[in-house]
C-alpha cells in the first residue's frame, strides 16, 4: 500500500469523534516528500468541528510547505471518502489542481482523482487580482 495511504490510516487513531464515530485521516506530501497528517477533531457545538484535511494542511502550511504533490484521505470505514467541498476550496487555497488525491477504498484499493476533478472553476487568489 502507498505509505501516504498508510499514514492517512495510522492518524486515525489521534481522531476525536465522540459524535459521528467516524475517523478520518489525511496525509499531505509535499514536492520535497515531507508528509504532514491530520485527524478529524470534533466539537459539541457540531460546527467547530476541524476536518482531517484542514488539520494537515494547517500543520504543512504552519511549517513553512507551500507546495504540494499528493494528498491520501481515509476514514476508518475504507469506504472511499474524498475531501467535502469546504476541504476541497481550502486545498485550492494552497494546491494547484494538478495536486493528486488518493481516495481510500480499502486493502489495496485507491481511488485517484486531481483537485481540478474535484472542484473545477472555484474561486482563488486570482481571481481577486
Ligand atoms: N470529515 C472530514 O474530516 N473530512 C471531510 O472532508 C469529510 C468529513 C469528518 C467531519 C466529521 O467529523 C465526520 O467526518 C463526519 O462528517
Ligand atoms: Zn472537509
Amino acid at each position: 500500500m502507498d505509505e501516504l495511504i498508510t499514514a492517512a490510516r495510522e492518524i486515525q487513531d489521534r481522531a476525536h469523534v465522540p459524535y459521528s464515530e467516524y475517523r478520518v485521516g489525511a496525509a499531505l506530501e509535499t514536492a520535497s516528500g515531507e508528509v504532514f497528517v491530520g485527524c478529524n477533531l470534533e466539537n459539541a457545538n457540531f460546527s467547530n468541528s476541524l476536518h482531517a484535511e484542514e488539520v494537515a494542511i494547517a500543520e504543512a502550511v504552519k511549517n513553512g510547505h507551500r507546495d504540494f504533490s499528493r494528498l491520501a484521505v481515509s476514514s476508518d470505514r475504507r469506504d472511499g471518502v474524498t475531501p467535502c467541498g469546504m476541504c476541497r476550496q481550502t486545498l485550492s487555497e494552497f494546491c494547484d489542481g494538478d495536486l493528486v488525491v488518493l481516495c481510500d477504498e480499502g486493502d489495496n484499493e485507491v481511488t485517484e482523482y486531481t483537485l481540478e476533478e474535484l472542484l473545477p472553476n472555484t474561486i482563488t487568489q486570482e481571481t481577486l487580482e
